[in-house]
Formats: structure tokens, C-alpha cells, sequence
């Protein structure tokens, strides 16, 4: 399914998620093409390092929206988060040991992208929404 494309299915209607989830996407799609077409460890290297970041970034911003928001199910939704982060951290060291299956770790950033987005972030929209907090 690459390249993944933001489209308005995805939108969570806070412009700067928004903005960070297609900020996502991009860097996925620069990946899947680094992999696909062979490029050297060093540019693999720096494209997990810039997503390893801004998934640090976006994270920690959804995390004190869904906060501000009083989200009943911020404790799990910041559990996946973790999950997501030490799985991308495995990958990376996967990169550095040569042992990385680009196949498993663009699947992971697809199923990532697409569903966790549009099951889990959709989800705590209408506590944002209910809460009157506006991000
Ligand atoms: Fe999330």
C-alpha cells in the first residue's frame, strides 16, 4: 500500500495532529522507497532516525491533548504508544546490526499509520470534543 496517502479519512480535525500524522506518512513513504530501492544502511539510517524523533514529537503532543482532554482511555492509548516506540527502537537496532526485514518494518509502519490513526486516534476525538479543550 505505498506510497500511504493522508487523506481526509484520516483527519482527527486538529489541525496540528493532522499535520503531524501526514508529516508521518511522508517519512514512511521516504522509507519505503529508500528500501525499495536499495539504498545504503547511512540513508536508512537517517530516515528511522528522523521518524524515531517525530514520533517522539507527535506522540508527547497527542499525549497532552489527550490529557487536557481527561481521555478515560489515556493510560492504554499511551501504552500502544510505548509499544510503538520500543518496536521502532528494536528496528533500529535491527538497521545497525544488518538484520533489519525491510518487509516487516514497512508493514509495521503501514498497519501503524492506517489503523492505529483511524481506530485509536479517532477515539479520543470526542473526549477532545466533550471537554471543550481546543488543541
Ligand atoms: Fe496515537
Amino acid at each position: 500500500m505505498i506510497p500511504l496517502e493522508w487523506t481526509v479519512e484520516y483527519s482527527t480535525g486538529i489541525p496540528k495532529i493532522d499535520s503531524q500524522h501526514a508529516y508521518l506518512f511522508e517519512l514512511a513513504n521516504r522509507l519505503a522507497r529508500a528500501l525499495a530501492s536499495g539504498r545504503s544502511d547511512e540513508v536508512l539510517a537517517n530516515i528511522v532516525q528522523e521518524l524515531n524523533e517525530y514520533v517522539n514529537t507527535h506522540f508527547a503532543y497527542e499525549e497532552s491533548v489527550m490529557q487536557q482532554a481527561h481521555y478515560d482511555s489515556f493510560v492504554q492509548h499511551q501504552a500502544m504508544h510505548k509499544k510503538m516506540r520500543e518496536q521502532l527502537a528494536e528496528y533500529v537496532v535491527q538497521l545497525q546490526n544488518k538484520t533489519l526485514s525491510a518487509q516487516a518494518l514497512s508493514k509495521f509502519l503501514e498497519v501503524w499509520l492506517t489503523e492505529h490513526i483511524l481506530h485509536e486516534d479517532m477515539a479520543y476525538i470526542p473526549a477532545v470534543a466533550a471537554s471543550g479543550y481546543q488543541p
